[in-house]
């Protein structure tokens, strides 16, 4: 199998190559002077499997492109197989008409990459569960959700005492379900929030729950969501915690989109440890001292070893 990396997230395609005990295979990836991109791979792929690594963020239009053309050159040389891991699926949240007159740009993109031949796509924590029936070809489904439930038993041994897992929307309810039953059924409620869809304003929250008694017993708010954009939904959230009584409050995100001010929003937040994942590469001068970045690449090495392999890789862990 071979392994390539569109520019996006090299560190996290690195770490994936590493995983599989190989090396990343070189891929020329030249930019014109006009701003056009040419691919070419340089070792032959003939007859091969192979792996594409690109997340589309920063800069989604690029790294989809760039994404496209690998694609194609990986098919026309031959390649048996192209598997995408595009860990953050840039464009999922327009993946349905909101209001009249609306492309459904998802629609668009998944529509290019099957044409140009993509035979598998895996990705991580899609904002909704039906994104994967969009796709005609196999789609590997991750989540970062496993990865956060052990930093959480490792952080807060009390957890099921004096925590509570929120969900900042009615929409991650699903989520936080999955997260409890991993952890042993750990508490949970959600907020409510309105988001105005022309300004992207957060209108108003409020708690929706059934706990009983949980302004008395939680001292700590474990906030998870799929991703942080502008980090508006997390600020929110918190101070929306701290009006209910909650000492303090962490979140746990896969996707660190980190877009306009949002590292601003989320240093100045009360907010006290933030948890994402290397699904989006934060760049130095975007990381803060609250900040901490869980790696998914062996989520995604698991997926990608052939079935030979995942169980001498389980007998090696047994012995
Ligand atoms: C929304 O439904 C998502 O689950 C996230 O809560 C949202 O996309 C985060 O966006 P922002 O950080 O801009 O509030």
């Amino acid at each position: 199998m071979r392994v390539f990396s569109g520019s996006s997230n090299k560190p996290l395609a690195e770490k994936v190559a590493k995983q599989l005990n190989t090396n990343l295979s070189p891929l020329e990836i030249f930019i014109f002077p006009d701003g056009e991109r040419r691919i070419r791979a340089i070792d032959k792929v003939v007859g091969q499997d192979t792996v594409v690594v690109q997340s589309t963020s920063p800069n989604p239009d690029v790294a989809y492109m760039e994404l496209f053309f690998i694609v194609d050159a990986l098919k026309r040389s031959g390649a048996r197989s192209v598997t995408a891991v595009v860990p953050y699926l840039g464009y999922q949240r327009q993946d349905h008409v909101f209001r009249d007159g609306e492309a459904v740009s998802l629609e668009v993109i998944i529509e290019t990459l099957e044409s140009v031949g993509m035979d598998k796509l895996i990705t991580f924590d899609l904002h909704s569960i039906k994104i994967p029936e969009l796709f005609k070809i196999p789609i590997a489904h991750l989540s970062a959700l496993s990865i956060f439930a052990e930093k959480i038993k490792e952080l807060y041994p009390d957890y099921k005492k004096d925590s509570v897992l929120v969900s900042p929307d009615m929409g991650g309810i699903r989520r936080i379900k999955i997260l409890s039953e991993m952890l042993s059924n750990m508490p949970f409620i959600s907020i409510v929030k309105d988001r105005d869809l022309v300004t992207g304003n957060i209108e108003s929250n409020k708690i929706d729950t059934n706990l009983p008694d949980f302004k008395k017993e939680v001292k700590r708010a474990i906030i998870v969501d799929d991703m942080i954009s502008t980090g508006r939904t997390i600020d929110a959230a918190v101070d929306l915690l701290i009006e209910q009584g909650i000492e303090e409050s962490v979140v746990f995100a896969t996707h660190p989109v980190f877009s306009n001010d949002a590292i601003n929003i989320l240093e100045n937040s009360k907010v006290s440890k933030v948890f994402v994942t290397d699904a989006i590469e934060v760049p130095r001068g975007k990381t803060f001292p609250k900040l901490e970045i869980l790696s998914i690449a062996s989520e995604i090495a698991k997926n990608l070893r052939p079935v030979q392999q995942v169980q001498s890789h389980t007998e090696e862990l047994e012995v």
